[in-house]
């Protein structure tokens, strides 16, 4: 082998011997020290987009693509190749996020088999919807106040940040399971508990109350505590600039939490498990519900049903409630939809899609439990401080009339899914 040849051939094994141990992603050989890794699936296409907008703002994107299939890429991203996905989605796709984390490499594989077969096979799961339980529904829809849930968005979005790394995620969380846990007292049935993540320091909160004669069928209603400041950065920014999240999304967990309240105070014990959920870090990957659907799946939990409440205290001009129409199950919207007509029958329903995964429904969605998503307004016409220091109370409905809407919805598609009867 002549001089020049063996240069050559040492170092494209050189060079190959890295991509080797950068694409296997061992976190002690990652570059740039403590460089930590998140497998995230992108949709391939958009991939591209966002990688011709990164290269033409300069910035070095070389994100290590483990695999495509099904038109998605795998991708092990470090937290900066995550804020410059982010960053340019919202530039030249015009929408948030546009990716899904994954607790491993394993699991996300899983979601690119299951994205495939679902496309190939929409939801075979066969769900008996009725709307016959007026007597429980109505008493309970008639007393949630607007008031007590415009309390509820006050002192979550006091809270500097709600970041799910960040010290005041962590207390916003306790400040949830406190008052979860205050709302019920007395019943041996009801059980409040956080669900931890071991990869960030804020944990989901969890009330479950027990189903009385169907208790291995869960019914699912949830909202996610985390909040998050646009363009922030995860290790810095991130954990002390305001973002007080009052629309996105204190007022779902407000609409849930009133819900929650005025159903124990009216006795309701359900036939099956109806369990609350405020999500940690949804803002950074929907990572609170994907680890919950992940453990329910394993677990074998019988989801029956999930509604997600993101975002619902900014009302748009002519429009109540616009149902979700991608990464939902059809059916339970009809019903839910159904349930709108029955108990709110003034209110202006109509559809409309995210375009992508944008928020937890998608979570449970994906691993193939019917999941439903009514949001505040069209896409085209929500709250344009999202992600904000402006994502305050005062500028969305500070009468929190709107929210009570999803409140109502909420304790409807408990009392009529779950079914069972008042104390
Ligand atoms: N509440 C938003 C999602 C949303 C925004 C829905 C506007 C409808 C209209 C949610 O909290 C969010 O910001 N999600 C992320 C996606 C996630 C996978 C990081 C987003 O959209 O960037
Ligand atoms: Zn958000």
């Amino acid at each position: 082998m002549n001089g020049k040849k063996y240069y050559f051939v040492a170092a494209l094994v050189t060079v190959m011997l890295l991509a080797l141990v950068y694409f296997a992603g061992s976190e002690s050989h990652v570059i740039g020290a403590g460089t930590e890794r998140t497998w995230i699936t992108v949709d391939n296409s958009e991939l591209q987009e966002i990688t011709d907008s990164a290269k033409k703002a300069g910035q070095e994107f070389f994100p290590g693509v483990v695999k495509i299939e099904n038109g998605i890429a795998l991708i092990h991203a470090t937290d900066q190749e995550i804020a410059i996905i982010s960053e340019h989605a919202h530039k030249t796709l015009h929408k948030c996020g546009g990716f899904i984390a994954h607790t491993s490499e394993t699991d996300a594989l899983q979601t690119i088999e299951r994205f495939a077969a679902q496309s190939e096979n929409p939801s075979a799961l066969l769900i008996e919807y009725s709307i016959n339980n007026a007597s429980a529904v109505q008493p309970v829809i008639n007393n949630l106040a607007a008031s007590r849930i415009l309390e509820t968005i006050t002192t979550l979005s006091s809270f500097t940040t709600r970041y799910y790394r960040s010290t005041t995620g962590v207390e916003s969380a306790a400040w949830i399971k406190d008052k979860w846990t205050a709302l019920s007292i007395g019943r041996s049935d009801i059980t409040v508990e956080y669900f931890n993540h071991p990869t960030f320091a804020q944990p989901s909160v969890i009330l479950s109350i027990q189903g009385s004669s169907q208790p291995s069928e869960v019914v699912v209603l949830g909202a996610h505590q985390d909040s998050i400041r646009s363009g922030c950065s995860p290790s810095s920014t991130c954990l002390t600039l305001p973002a007080p999240g009052a629309d996105d999304d204190a007022s779902g967990v407000a609409a849930l939490t009133e819900a929650i309240r005025e159903l124990i105070a009216q006795g309701y014990t359900p036939e099956k498990t109806v369990k609350f959920m405020a999500y940690a870090g949804e803002e950074a990957g929907l990572l609170g519900s994907g680890a919950i659907a992940q453990n329910f799946q394993a677990s074998g939990v019988n989801v029956v049903g999930v509604l997600q409440l993101d975002m619902t205290n900014y009302r748009s001009p002519s429009v109540d409630i616009a149902m979700i129409t991608d990464f939902t199950n059809a059916p339970q919207n009809q019903f839910v939809r159904d349930l709108a007509t029955a108990y709110l029958p003034t209110l202006v329903v109509t559809n409309s899609a995210c375009g992508y995964a944008c928020s937890d429904h998608a979570s449970w969605h994906n691993r193939g439990f019917p999941a439903s998503f009514p949001f505040e307004a069209p896409l085209s016409s929500s709250n344009p401080f999202l992600h904000t220091a402006n994502d305050t109370l005062a500028n969305s409905d500070f009468t929190g009339a709107h929210a009570l809407k999803f409140s109502k919805l909420a304790a409807a598609y408990v009392l009529e899914l779950a079914k069972g009867s008042l104390g």
